[in-house]
């Protein structure tokens, strides 16, 4: 039984598309092909030719690291007026979560478990980037990580393929709308296909080696979404997967993505990625990657020049034909004419001014903020504070830092702008009743690489006296004040690409002054700025309150204050593990038993030195509420293979304030053609509930749900067999049933 691929994606050409796009191609030159399969770098840190004469000659299809309304209409003209056949430029530039307007980073949108607010910002973001030019964003990242060390955790929706799914397709939705030519939309590009984020150790562009059962059940799953939401392109990933480069498998680019899924759109490279096919060991030359590559299915070479270099000579040879470009060349001119590019190449260059300036815009990413922080602990409901506190101190080298309040991945020269949690918290309460101290600050042991890229503004690192000299002013801070908030985590550029590390503990001397404030006795908040889950093990012992806000984006400050002080009740809940250590990743829930289950109390811990279970499980999140979840109940409790079974559950309000509840459902396969995952996420719903009102949440268990790739039938199936089930609010839910599928 194979997992259905749906209709074509993106949607089909009209049939006047499709005789243009054969028009265009009767009349273009082989070059001028070529060019539509070159996206090349509009940066000026870049050495090369001169982008205008490239594009005059119809050397390019797209442009990428270029954010300039004015040259984007400069090069456009270039193209439209000056080159060959006058096809206009794709600009595209990487939109992770937001233009202007910054949403918190998408780990902490899946934290929401509301698709709707990752919907809503992407097409914020959509419609900022639209207005200052730009067509075509390298987003949504899907790649399901499980490993915390893997710097672009960050860029993602976490370890699990049900939520990434979810999330997935709600970003492609609000990138690019409904129809394709919506002015205020861009087109979406899932990436990096596939595999990417299980890097061995977490290490940034390391190989991968994962089984088809594993890429087919847990990795592929989030980009399946996204195709059947129609997304227009997508991203080959840089590293191998299983000995193979990504960008030059067929089996993941033709196979999967067009033959199974009927993905119709076209794949660009990752940057350099079909010049890399050398580096990485895999194609002898520049001509035998461009050969690779495009026979693998990547249409577009992103800035290696691999295929502007090599194209025309193999096809001189007779190693390719012009067949295989003009269908590599097709599924471009079909999308640029989609979106109606030839009609209104141009861009405005009032618009964008108008746009960010919505208040709307400001008012979403609060939103959005607010529903994605997870609040970790809160012992004796010390949270939410009183707004008549009048002496409290913040503390923390994150606390007033604009660039961790936004986080990391902003799009080119991009202006930090970000309410920090220092002026959220000052705005709460009166004037005066607020110190602040940074303590020492925290940096990277070995720079960010794209750091060098301004290398005129990075500081120096601070001395280790000044560092001695600010922890001690922040504990005489803190000594003065009834309250602290001590705000610690992550920079901006401790997360994202190229930024990956071993350990996941708080980075620097942030636990120490913790220890030290906290050794006062007073009551601590902390609030943690971060783009992965961190091993905060003493705090989580010793810290009364703990509030994850991840990287919130712009708003982070205010929507931080909004639920420290009570305005907002927070919801949100953890889409990965946070494990003890960096040593036990990877680490995630959907695990299968072993002989000896962690359950049994010989074998509590897979380690001798430590709990081998998360410090905080995969669905975890608190409220100033409390809840009850009740009354499960199956419509069968035995169903027929290829049958559903409705699941419903009661979520009640037991506690005195409005509040957001998670109903989570999970299942476990007992037997089968394979193990399957001791719990697997299958349904969810964030409900908010009024003190004392009990809502019915629903969830539907059919064949998609039930069925697995197998690696003992090496192929789709569903079994005849038991299941466990599970609803509750996070994955060690214990309200439970079973049920039972039968021949
Ligand atoms: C990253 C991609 C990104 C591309 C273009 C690469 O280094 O891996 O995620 O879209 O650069 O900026």
């Amino acid at each position: 039984m194979k997992k259905a691929s749906t209709a074509v994606s993106p949607p089909p050409p009209s049939p006047e598309i499709t005789a243009r796009v054969d028009a265009l191609l009767g009349k273009m030159s082989l070059a001028e092909k070529i060019g539509q399969l070159a996206q090349i770098s509009g940066a000026e840190f870049m050495p090369g030719p001169a982008a205008e004469d490239t594009i005059r000659q119809g050397g390019a299809g797209s442009v990428l690291w270029l954010n300039n309304t004015k040259r984007f209409n400069d090069l456009q003209k270039v193209a439209v007026e000056e080159s060959p056949s006058g096809i206009p430029l794709l600009f595209a530039l990487d939109v992770i979560h937001g233009y202007r307007t910054i949403f918190p980073v998408p780990l902490a949108l899946a934290s929401s478990w509301d698709p709707d607010v990752a919907e809503q910002a992407q097409s914020i973001a959509a419609k900022e980037a639209r207005a200052a030019g730009i067509h075509w964003t390298f987003g949504p990242m899907i790649d399901i990580a499980r490993d915390a060390r893997w710097g672009r955790i960050v860029e993602g929706a976490g370890e699990d393929p049900y939520l990434g799914s979810a999330m997935a397709a709600a970003q492609v939705r609000g990138f690019q709308g409904s129809n394709l030519a919506d002015p205020e939309r861009v087109l979406a590009c899932a990436k990096h296909f596939a595999g990417y984020g299980a890097a061995d150790g977490g290490r940034d562009y390391d190989p991968v080696f994962l089984s088809e059962a594993q890429l087919r059940n847990v990795y592929f799953p989030p980009f399946q979404a996204a195709v059947d939401a129609g997304v227009a392109t997508f991203m080959s990933a840089y590293m191998d997967l299983n000995n193979v480069p990504a960008s030059g498998c067929r089996w993941l680019m033709r196979d999967v993505l067009r033959e199974e899924w009927g993905f119709t759109g076209f794949v660009v490279s990752d940057a350099f990625a079909v010049g890399n096919l050398v580096i990485q060991g895999h194609a002898r030359d520049g001509q035998d990657a461009a050969r690779r590559a495009l026979t693998a299915g990547l249409n577009m070479d992103m800035a290696s020049g691999t295929y502007v270099g090599n194209l025309a000579d193999l096809v001189q040879d007779g190693s390719l034909s012009v067949d295989q470009i003009d269908e590599m060349v097709r599924p471009i001119l079909t999308l640029k004419l989609q979106m109606e590019l030839f009609e209104n190449p141009y861009v405005d260059e009032t618009l964008l001014d108008k746009v960010v300036a919505l208040p709307e815009h400001r008012q979403a990413a609060r939103q959005a903020a607010q529903r994605s922080m997870v609040l970790l602990r809160n012992e004796g409901g010390l949270l939410p504070l009183s707004k008549n506190l009048k002496n409290v101190a913040v503390i923390g080298p994150l606390a007033d830092s604009m660039e961790a309040t936004e986080g990391s991945w902003m799009v080119f020269g991009h202006q930090p702008a970000a309410v920090t949690v220092l002026q959220g918290v000052r705005a709460k309460l009166a004037d005066g009743a607020v110190s602040y101290a940074p303590g020492p600050e925290i940096n990277r042991d070995f720079p960010h690489p794209f750091g060098e890229f301004n290398l005129s503004e990075r500081k120096p690192l601070q001395s280790l006296e000044d560092a001695e000299a600010a922890f001690h002013t922040a504990v005489a801070t803190a000594k003065e004040a009834d309250l602290v908030i001590m705000v610690m985590g992550e920079n901006a550029d401790m997360a994202g690409e190229f930024a990956s590390r071993g350990s996941l503990d708080l980075p620097g001397r942030q636990e120490e002054l913790l220890k030290a404030v906290h050794a006062m006795g007073k009551p601590v908040v902390l609030v943690l700025l971060n783009g992965r889950p961190l091993s905060i093990n003493w705090a989580a012992e010793n810290i009364p309150a703990i509030l994850e806000a991840w990287e919130p984006g712009s708003e982070g400050g205010n929507a931080v204050a909004d639920i420290l002080f009570g305005d907002v009740n927070p919801g949100g809940k953890l889409p990965v593990c946070v494990p003890r250590s960096g040593s036990h990743a990877p680490l995630y829930y959907a695990r299968t038993l072993t002989h000896q289950p962690e359950s049994s109390p010989m074998y509590r811990s897979r380690y001798w030195d430590s709990p081998t279970t998360p410090l905080y499980p995969f669905g975890f999140g608190l409220s100033y509420t409390t809840f009850a979840i009740t009354k499960l109940r199956l419509s069968k409790a035995q169903v027929k293979l290829g049958q559903s079974i409705t699941v419903t559950a009661d979520v009640t309000n037991t506690g005195q304030v409005t509040g957001d509840e998670v109903v989570q459902l999970y299942i476990h396969q007992k037997w089968g053609s394979d193990s399957r995952p001791m719990r697997e996420l299958k349904g969810f719903e964030r409900v908010t509930l009024q003190p004392g009102e009990t809502k019915t949440v629903t969830f539907q268990l059919g064949p998609d749900e039930l069925r697995y790739w197998s690696t003992n039938a090496n192929g789709w199936v569903q079994d005849a067999a038991a299941f466990d089930l599970w609803v509750g609010a996070d994955s060690l839910a214990t309200l439970h049933a079973d049920f039972e599928v039968v021949d």
